[in-house]
């Protein structure tokens, strides 16, 4: 196939798989563009809920209806997503798979039909892209060989986004949570998420308050991306990196000759993000004498350029973060209250990992592990148990930020298909309450003879120290001799 020819859904959706949208507006684009290529009047992408089992629609593709739900085996798209086949049908209404229900809630008359199902790499299904009403005469046998090309692409999209299923445990995708790089469907994050639609939609002004590493960011970029402005630019700039004495020209700019060394004009932080946001980011470092002007930006749009003669304006929204008390720098006279009060219209606050449950730091493993494996070409697929309680028995002071780190490094040491316990280098001293049992993966039924635990346990670490008796010995905490003799007597 000739490269233009060639069909590419990533090409025309990869900048919205690229940032943290919401998954209802990447997946339309994904549909939108699949459409297009087929000739087709609609199209919808199902996808399999993880949770139930059931297909999926999220995409406003028949604008009738908000969601569509199959259970399993329904219709023609659930008899793809049990069987793998691909369907191709010249008249659906032929065909007694086919389910008459969504055409008698919404009047759309379908005709042909097409229906791939979605791989992903390991050949898991993950869902069904189903084409309605090809423009002209029927879907052919080409159309279908594009589609399965087409639907691979989409795989590969979804597994670049939190839509992607944890590894190894098919069939389907995790559709909780509106955008498709925040991972966490804990109850803490679900309020978060919607707090944050809510500012996405409006021009109001953001702080962003949280520990280090809880994914303030992350979510500024949200913001930005599902707001009015996304077309425009997010400037981030962060108040704690920056000496003080050169925040202020950072930030407003500075004319030739403005000090010594200014030997030209240079436009300030608001004036590049014109049009967009700006991210003043670890707000709480913001030196005093810079408040006054951040704070006559708030309240009407103006600054001034250092040794500049004259106010300008942009049109640009705030967002700022802090992980400081700044309730206590107001107190001490190191904070002006008024500018406190014009960061926090809206106030959203991200909870620290510790605060947002198991099943969080569960998702958020699988979903590291899957994009380290990919970046460093490492054969780590899943998580095994123990290391997935070790994980959930951290603290994690350094929350997701900790987290991704420790999963980068557990998937470069190891290689095999599980990442073990073994493989995460976890703070010594800290494992946190995990209980004894836990720790055994084979998991011995009561009453097992010590002896027989024993040796077991001593050729799993063995094996966990590739034969190496030493360093078996030595996590066993007992002599390299005792080891010796152990193995023997057996
Ligand atoms: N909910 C989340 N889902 C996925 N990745 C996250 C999440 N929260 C944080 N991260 C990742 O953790 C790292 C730290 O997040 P960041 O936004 O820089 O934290 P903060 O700004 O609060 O210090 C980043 O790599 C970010 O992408
Ligand atoms: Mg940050």
């Amino acid at each position: 196939m000739p490269e233009r020819d060639r069909p590419s859904v990533l090409h025309s959706v990869a900048d919205l798989v690229g940032r943290p949208v919401t998954k209802d507006q990447l997946l339309k684009a994904m549909v939108d563009r699949v459409k297009a290529d087929l000739q087709a009047e609609r199209g919808t992408l199902y996808l399999i809920d993880a949770e139930t089992g059931d297909l999926v629609s999220r995409v406003a593709h028949l604008p009738e209806l908000k969601e569509i739900r199959l259970g399993p085996g329904k219709g023609v798209a659930g008899y793809v997503a049990q069987t793998g086949e691909s369907v191709r049908l010249p008249d659906a209404h032929q065909d007694a798979r086919f389910f008459r229900g969504i055409d008698e809630r919404t009047g759309f008359v379908t005709r042909s039909m097409l229906a791939v199902p979605v791989r992903d790499r390991t050949g898991a299904i993950r869902g069904v892209l189903q084409m309605l009403n090809r423009r002209s005469g029927e879907f052919t046998a080409e159309d279908e060989a594009r589609s399965l090309e087409l639907a691979a692409q989409v795989a590969e999209a979804l597994e670049l986004t939190s839509l992607r299923a944890a590894a190894g445990q098919a069939p389907g995708v995790f559709l909780d949570g509106p955008f498709n790089h925040i991972i966490g469907e804990s109850p803490a994050m679900q309020a978060l998420y919607e707090r944050m639609l809510a500012a996405a939609s409006t021009e109001a002004t953001v702080l962003l308050r949280g520990e280090s590493g809880t994914g303030k960011t992350l979510i500024a970029r949200a913001i930005h991306d599902n707001s009015e402005r996304h077309a425009g630019p997010l400037v981030h700039v962060d108040c704690v990196a920056l000496p003080a004495g050169l925040i202020e020209s950072e930030l407003f700019g500075h004319e030739r000759g403005a000090f010594t060394g200014a030997d030209q004009r240079v436009p300030g932080k608001f004036e590049r993000a014109e049009g967009g946001t700006l991210f003043l980011d670890e707000i709480g470092d913001l030196p005093l004498q810079l408040q006054g002007k951040l704070l006559r930006f708030l309240q009407d749009h103006t600054f001034e350029r250092l040794g500049g003669r004259g106010a300008l304006e942009a049109d640009v929204r705030i967002i700022s973060a802090t992980h400081a008390d700044l309730e206590a720098a107001v107190e001490s006279g190191a904070y002006r209250r008024d500018l406190y009060y014009r960061l926090r219209v809206v106030e959203l606050t991200v909870p620290p990992l510790r605060e947002r449950g198991p099943r969080d730091i569960e998702l958020l493993a699988e979903h590291f592990l899957g994009v380290y494996a990919r970046r460093h070409r490492r054969s780590a697929r899943a998580l095994g148990p123990a290391a997935l309680r070790r994980l959930q028995a951290q603290p994690w002071p350094g929350n997701v930020r900790e987290l991704e780190h420790c999963i980068e490094s557990a998937v470069v040491l190891c290689r095999e298909d599980i990442l073990d316990a073994r493989h995460l280098s976890l703070p010594a001293g800290a494992p946190g309450p995990v209980p004894v049992a836990d720790d055994i993966e084979a998991g011995y039924p009561v009453g097992t003879p010590l002896g027989q635990v024993e040796i077991d346990h001593i050729r799993r670490t063995l094996e966990a120290c590739k034969g190496n008796r030493s360093e078996a010995a030595k996590l066993l905490g007992i002599g390299r001799n005792t080891l010796a003799r152990k193995l023997r007597d057996e």
